[in-house]
């Protein structure tokens, strides 16, 4: 197995660990804080549940999620540096035992299938090779009837709210990563692009069904910040819903 990908996002998200908690929002002019609320108040979880978070970064997304729900969160990333820094974040906060990390790949996760009542995957498939086989190995993990629900940025469809974005990503962006650290220069110099080239390949309806075919049903998206962002939602098969409550 070639894991060229999975070393280039580690050297990035390495790279840029440290100042994850604050850049994201200022560079979203906080509209980052927004998606992750909105992503998590999607769950149907209570606090007899476990909830896996998938490219759990800094923590941000599983600690909401274990604070809004009371329910245990397991956190999965590749990244040690950003696994350090989650775990600093989760001392903080007085959530270690209910926020468990563990070091992996989204494309092979340790755990049995249906082993999780619900699943939440943030800004994953640009940096894996196989978006089909990764996303089916997340929902092997998730119980019959448990919710999966994922974050992604989008492209805004108005036009003077596209064009502005695309001046904002392609110009702006890069120079404030620089103002940062060359990690988040890179970041600022790829992602523009990146998110262009992900809106296209994987277009709602190729997403819809791509979750319909690995037996996610009534699939949900919401277009958050003018499209900028995009959450979406789904139930694992036919089971009666899975709200663990
Ligand atoms: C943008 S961050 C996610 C942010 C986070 N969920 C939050 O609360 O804000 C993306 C994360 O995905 C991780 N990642 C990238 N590819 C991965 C893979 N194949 N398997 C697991 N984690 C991966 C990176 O290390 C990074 O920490």
């Amino acid at each position: 197995m070639d894991y060229q990908r999975n070393r280039q996002a580690q050297e990035l998200f390495d790279g840029i660990a440290d100042q994850y908690n604050w850049v994201p929002d200022l560079f979203s002019f906080f509209q980052y804080r927004r998606w992750r609320r909105d992503l998590v108040s999607r769950f149907q979880v209570g606090p007899h549940s476990t909830v896996l978070d998938v490219c759990t970064g800094p923590a941000g997304v599983a600690m909401l999620t274990a604070q809004s729900h009371r329910c245990r969160v397991v956190g999965v990333d590749l990244s040690p540096e950003m696994l350090r820094r989650a775990q600093h974040n989760i001392s903080s906060k007085g959530l270690t035992g209910q926020v468990p990390l563990v070091m992996g790949r989204a494309e092979d996760l340790a755990f049995a299938s249906e082993s999780f009542d619900a699943v939440s995957v943030t800004f994953l498939l640009r940096y894996v090779d196989d978006a089909e086989s990764t996303m089916r190995e997340i929902v092997r993990v998730l119980k019959p009837g448990g919710r999966l629900l994922s974050l992604e940025f989008g492209v805004p469809s108005n036009p003077i709210a596209r064009a502005l974005w695309h001046v904002y990503t392609r110009r702006m962006l890069p120079l404030a990563g620089a103002l940062v650290s060359r990690g988040w220069k890179n970041v600022g110099d790829f992602l523009g692009p990146s998110i262009t080239q992900l809106d296209q390949s994987n277009t709602e309806d190729n997403t819809r069904e791509l979750w319909n075919r690995l037996g996610i049903q009534d699939v949900q998206v919401a277009r958050l910040s003018l499209g900028g962002a995009v959450v979406m939602s789904g139930v694992k098969g036919n089971a009666a819903q899975n709200t663990g409550r």
